[in-house]
């Protein structure tokens, strides 16, 4: 099925064409239909918050892809991951609350692990304060930190640093879901013991951010 972005570039194709630079337009189009290829200015540049979704749910690649875009290790000589870490002291977990379960995402097999069965997503939007896109989102990812990690080496000043962290990571998923023909929102408004609760975190586990993300509309 051809992507929105594929039909906006097959218009740009037809307009640039009466202008000697159709094959310039040709290389966008081919670059956007094989996906994961669009320049980093144009992925900036579509990044939008989002709040609807198709009812096309997202497979195991995409998912893997965008968490390894939050916390996948880039240096296994080193372990150094896909975001910066103050101290490389990694204080953040990354989930997913899917249709069918929650998942974990664990950087050093760069999988996930089923944590909860079943659909929680209408409990996180609860938590959310009842916000609808997190209902009807087929994926959201949900980041966590251990604050303690950093802050046993930094101090007071180590929870800033997760907060920082957190947002590097965010961004990080909200610009891989774009360059995968994807949608999200950011949301930082919920109950961070409810959303603690739904994912089963453990003492000292803070719910940092929660991402919805899937296809958009068309
Ligand atoms: C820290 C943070 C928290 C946010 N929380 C919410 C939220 O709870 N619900 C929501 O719908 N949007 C939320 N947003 C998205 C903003 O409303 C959105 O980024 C802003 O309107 C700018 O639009 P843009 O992202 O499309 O550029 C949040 C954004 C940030 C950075």
């Amino acid at each position: 099925m051809m992507t929105r972005y594929a039909r906006c570039a097959m218009v740009l194709v037809a307009v640039l064409s009466s202008c000697g630079r159709v094959d310039e337009a040709r290389e966008t189009e081919t670059k956007i239909e094989l996906g994961g290829t669009m320049s980093f200015e144009d992925v900036a540049a579509r990044r939008r918050s989002v709040r609807e979704f198709s009812d096309k749910r997202l497979n195991e690649n995409e998912l893997l892809k965008i968490l390894f875009a939050a916390q996948g290790i880039t240096d296994p000589g080193s372990g150094h991951r896909s975001v910066p870490s103050a101290g490389a002291t990694y204080p953040l977990e990354v989930y997913v609350v899917s249709p069918d379960s929650v998942l974990h995402y664990d950087p050093s097999s760069n999988s996930m692990k089923k944590v909860v069965q079943g659909d929680m997503r209408a409990d996180l939007a609860e938590a959310a304060l009842g916000q609808s896109v997190v209902r009807s989102a087929p994926a959201s990812v949900v980041i966590t930190g251990f604050a303690t990690r950093t802050t046993q080496r930094y101090g007071e000043r180590g929870h800033r640093y997760v907060y920082m962290e957190a947002g590097h990571a965010a961004q990080n998923v909200l610009l891989q879901a774009v360059s995968l023909g994807l949608v999200g929102v950011p949301i930082g408004a919920f109950d961070d013991r409810e959303v603690e609760s739904i994912l089963g975190c453990g003492p000292g586990e803070k719910a940092l951010y929660i991402l919805p993300v899937g296809h958009p509309v068309k």
